[in-house]
């Protein structure tokens, strides 16, 4: 067939995802996810993970197959996240992988999780300009890839030096007393709230300009707010919440946005795609319009749904591999917690 109708798999932490695609067009996007079972926790357990990642599996296989009204038998590969992320979750997703490739006779295309982040906005706005800049911020990764074909060569120019962006967001959430993943419930209380605290922003100076021009830090930020939230509760005053989150969500979003323009000016290029949960935020998706649009950088960002971890990401990244010709993976595909983009 000319658009090869690809299954994706994702299980690099909570999310059991497949997606379903044929080319680029977006079939189906199955997720089960094991988020509320973390929450008890404060954060995502692996063994909790990989659990709920075999019990899901087959299930949503089935799901995803009946909702967009295909076999299993009509697939002409499987793609499957292949890293980076939890091991022993990965495991659960390619092992899967492996066992439909083989008993379908199809192809098998292990992917780069960061990768496919990038992918899914094929099938969300259509082809990617090549080359794109790609801001990737979620619980586990915040990362500036220049991305000049996204089955090839993508470079990063820069990743977090210490918390990933979700991460500070998920642990200013607990410092306010706001559940777990704080990301979307700061945004939430942030729309009440005035930014009236200066907070760092990290990697900014001069000198850290030179050294980590692309690269992020928010434990910085994330320490500078909970000495804030214990002075006002040592002196016996009322934490305005909304105020502190608003304060918060500025300081994040200033940094991730200023250096992302930069990236593109100074590497020439002209669209900038943002995926990874904390690109569902509010003030992120307000604040990267209007700079984008002062700087002249057309700005892409996928619905929410597709903005977190989920299968289609990883089915459409499959599909540009197919429809690029390049070499399927091994049957010996190995899950590599650590694989670099
Ligand atoms: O991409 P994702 O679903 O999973 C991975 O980490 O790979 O991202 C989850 C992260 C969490 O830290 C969550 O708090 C954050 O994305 N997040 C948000 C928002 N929605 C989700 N952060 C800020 N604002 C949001 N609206
Ligand atoms: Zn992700």
């Amino acid at each position: 067939t000319e658009q090869p109708l690809v299954l994706g798999i994702e299980t690099s932490c909570d999310e059991t995802g497949v997606g379903i695609v044929r080319g680029t067009d977006l079939l189906v996007d199955a997720i089960a996810s094991s988020v509320d079972e973390h929450a008890r926790f404060g954060g995502v357990v692996p063994e909790v993970a990989s659990r709920a990642h075999l019990e899901a599996m087959v299930p949503t296989i089935e799901r995803a197959c009946r909702e967009a009204g295909v076999a299993l038998s009509d697939l002409d590969g499987i793609a499957v996240t292949a890293g980076p992320g939890l091991a022993g979750a990965l495991m659960v997703g390619v092992a899967s992988a492996k066992a439909l490739s083989v008993a379908l006779g199809v192809p098998l295309y292990g992917v780069n999780h960061l990768a496919s982040h990038v992918a899914v906005d094929i099938v969300e706005h259509g082809p990617l300009p090549e080359p794109t800049m790609a801001m990737l911020v979620s619980g586990g990764h915040s990362s500036l890839l220049l991305v000049p074909d996204v089955t090839h060569d993508i470079r990063s120019l820069g990743s977090t030096i210490d918390d990933a962006a979700g991460e500070a967001f998920d642990k200013v959430a607990r410092v306010l007393g706001l559940p777990f993943p704080g990301g979307p419930h700061i945004d939430r209380v942030s729309s009440d709230g005035q930014i009236t605290i200066d907070f760092p922003r990290g990697l900014t100076s001069r000198k850290d300009m030179e050294r980590h021009r692309f690269d992020f830090s928010f434990s910085g930020l994330k320490t500078a707010v909970t000495r804030w939230v214990e002075a006002e509760q040592a002196a016996g005053r009322d934490i305005p919440v909304a105020d502190v989150a608003a304060s918060f969500q500025e300081a994040v979003t200033d940094v991730l946005t200023r250096k992302a323009v930069l990236a593109c000016r100074e590497h020439d290029v002209a669209a900038l795609q943002v995926g990874g949960g904390v690109a569902a935020n509010s003030r992120l998706r307000e604040m990267a319009r209007q700079r984008c649009e002062k700087a002249g950088i057309a700005l892409r960002v996928p619905r929410r749904n597709l903005c977190t971890d989920n299968g289609a990401m990883v089915a459409s990244l499959g599909a540009q591999l197919m429809l690029k010709g390049r070499t399927p993976s091994d049957p010996s595909l190995p899950a590599d917690s650590s694989l670099p983009v």
